[in-house]
């Protein structure tokens, strides 16, 4: 297959990059000035001499905070992005998979969470995250969405790079110790999409909707303290509360999602969180 990878400067997007050796397919990365989700125009230029079997979809607006200010641009990208993606890949036959959040769910349950069950973003990211869900849900085209979590890789600012940094120049950190949540290795997720394309598990036209991260869950507290023990640092950390932060955007409490969906219907092993970071960190950060 020919696949197009959007938004490939972006975190997951170079994780894409970086494994497409191990994988059969052929790839064409494209970021957001030769191939704009949000142009119809741009899509269609850049498409018109192109033979693409599947859009894998990296572009987003992923600025939580940022968001809640600037809603018609995160609106613009999460949903109208989708929207003319899913019309492309309809019109033209294309297999099409998508990336959203667990930011979708309201974080209620301690349990882990399904799939089906209901969706109720508490901030505007996960808002327009869910709207652009929507487009692909109603769709009859081979496609499907991917809500991931606390994704981190070599690239970008996240929370694993975060804290590795600050453990170079603060004696102390406090972390947050009451939001649960499952972290990702980008780099599983990359591998885990090139499995579902290889898989005997179809992109169906029905089951459109999937959870993955790593397996297991945590608290950004106890994240942070394997992070500093992997690497090796005896910076102190402290818990705290979310309110100690002051921040004005609400995020769900408990995102502890179940991956069972996706490792059945696409033969999946999925890797626990511990064992990711451990590799990350000792292995692919070097
Ligand atoms: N990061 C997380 O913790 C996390 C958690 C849950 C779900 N997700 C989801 O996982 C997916 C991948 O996230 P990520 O962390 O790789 O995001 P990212 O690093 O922010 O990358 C997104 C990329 O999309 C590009 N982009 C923005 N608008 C575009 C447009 N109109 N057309 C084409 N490209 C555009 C961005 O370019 P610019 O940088 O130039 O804007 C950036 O390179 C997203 O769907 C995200 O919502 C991420």
């Amino acid at each position: 297959m020919r696949l197009l990878i959007t938004g490939s400067k972006g975190q997951l997007g170079q994780e894409f990059y970086r494994i497409k050796s191990l994988s059969k397919h052929k790839f064409l990365f494209t970021d957001y000035n030769h191939f704009n989700i949000c142009s119809i125009d741009s899509i269609n230029s850049y498409m018109s001499d192109k033979k693409v079997d599947c859009i894998i979809n990296c572009a987003a607006y992923t600025d939580v905070r940022k968001a809640e200010v600037e809603r018609e641009k995160a609106f613009d990208v999460n949903s109208n992005g989708v929207k003319n993606l899913v019309a492309y890949c309809e019109e033209n036959n294309m297999k099409l998979i998508h990336f959203s959040t667990d930011y979708v769910y309201n974080g209620d349950t301690i349990n882990p969470i399904n799939e089906e069950e209901f969706v109720d973003p508490q901030n505007y990211y996960g808002f327009s995250k869910r709207e652009g869900e929507k487009h692909i849900e109603n769709s009859k085209s081979e496609s499907i969405v991917i809500r991931t979590s606390w994704l981190y890789s070599k690239y970008g600012n996240n929370f694993v790079n975060t804290i590795i940094n600050k453990s170079k120049t603060e004696e102390n950190l406090k972390v947050i110790n009451d939001q649960f949540g499952c972290p990702t290795y980008a780099k599983d997720l990359a591998i885990a999409v090139m499995q579902i394309l290889d898989s005997k598990g179809r992109i169906d036209r029905k089951s459109k909707i999937f959870n993955f991260s790593n397996e297991g869950s945590t608290t950004w507290f106890n994240f942070a303290q394997k992070i500093m023990i992997i690497y090796g640092s005896n910076i102190k950390i402290e818990p705290v509360e979310s309110e100690y932060f002051k921040d004005d955007v609400k995020r769900p409490k408990f995102t502890n999602t179940s991956k069972s969906k996706i490792s059945q219907f696409f033969n999946l092993k999925i890797n626990e969180w511990e064992i990711s970071l451990n590799h990350y960190i000792k292995k692919d950060l070097k």
